[in-house]
């Protein structure tokens, strides 16, 4: 089984480069040219060299980890979003129909409007509040366009490697006095680690089962706003030994519109898991699982 990985040094294409290889060979490529194999084209904004990559791996997988995640960013450029999130998934698509093989991709829960408090499932309509979401939607119609596709929709993703909340928070705690961090966006920190081993998990059932191929929402179990996050995050930093200027009790919460961003964000990012959990069998382990065990690797206390 051949298998193509293009955004491989991003947080879960670094974790899919682990979790795949027990299917079968990973060609892993990453935007920088010179740091693929055989100078392969791995640049999204390239749609003709992305095409020709896949013509010459002729894998029968092919995993997105790729995107431009830049959520602020993408308000001032939308054409770049629009290509790297949904013209190059839809060129992938289409290269995937052509081979007949599996597509994988990764979208977010910023599809949605983030109105009331219940998980959204799947079927739930969908309605972005901005550029990355919009975007991210439109990639995820494109890709649901080749029949063996697996999209999972997850939220707040970290993980050891790459920057991300939980690293850039440990930092402010230990530069300031005070921290105060949104308490009113719900959601679930998903590990990186998880959505590689997941994605494995489902790839191996959904070749030996295509009616598995569709949409699903995987995030971690239970929920969090930002602010109990961050005290969690310093909690544990603190248990490991970290020195911090700002403990959990100096962080204060505020609201999402005291604190304006270029983009929008939903206050409920909550996602129902149960259609993943009950098509590929799967039990998600909860949140607080992978940031303590991420904190326990970047602070070197293995
Ligand atoms: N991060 C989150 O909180 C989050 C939440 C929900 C859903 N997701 C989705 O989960 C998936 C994986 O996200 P992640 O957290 O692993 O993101 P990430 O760490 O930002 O990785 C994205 C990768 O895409 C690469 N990339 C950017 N522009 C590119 C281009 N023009 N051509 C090729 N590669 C390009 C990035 O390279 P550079 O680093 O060099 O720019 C990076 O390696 C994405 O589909 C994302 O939309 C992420």
């Amino acid at each position: 089984m051949k298998i193509l990985l293009l955004g491989r040094g991003g947080q879960v294409g670094w974790e899919l480069q682990r979790s795949l290889s027990l299917l079968g060979e990973v060609v892993a490529v990453d935007f920088d040219a010179a740091d693929n194999p055989d100078g392969m084209c791995g640049d999204f904004t390239d749609l003709a060299g992305l095409a020709e990559t896949v013509r010459r791996v002729q894998p029968q997988i092919i995993v997105n980890a790729a995107a431009h995640t830049a959520v602020d960013k993408a308000e001032g450029e939308p054409e770049v979003a629009k290509l790297i999130n949904a013209l190059a998934p839809a060129t992938l698509a289409g290269a995937a129909t052509e081979l007949g093989a599996w597509l994988v991709h990764f979208s977010t829960d910023y599809v949605f409007d983030g109105s009331g408090s219940q998980p959204r499932q799947e079927t739930d309509a969908t309605s972005p509040l901005s550029v990355y979401g919009r975007t991210k939607l439109e990639g995820e119609q494109a890709v649901a366009s080749t029949p063996k596709h697996l999209i999972f929709r997850t939220s707040w993703v970290y993980a050891a490697r790459g920057g991300n909340f939980a690293k850039t928070m440990l930092r402010l705690a230990g530069e300031r006095e005070a921290l105060t961090v949104i308490d009113d966006q719900v959601g679930a920190p998903t590990s990186a680690e998880l959505l590689a081993d997941v994605t494995a998990h489902a790839l191996r059932a959904a070749i030996a089962n295509p009616q598995l191929a569709g949409l699903y929402h995987c995030v971690a179990g239970g929920e969090t706003t930002w602010y109990g996050y961050c005290q969690y995050v310093l909690a544990q930093a603190q248990a490991l030994g970290w020195t911090l200027k700002v403990g959990p009790a100096r962080v204060s919460p505020t609201t999402t519109a005291s604190y304006p961003t270029p983009a929008q964000r939903p206050l409920n990012s909550r996602l129902n898991t149960a259609k993943l959990q009950s098509a590929f069998g799967l039990q998600l382990p909860d949140w607080q699982q992978g940031v303590a065990r991420m904190l326990t690797e970047i602070s070197g206390k293995l």
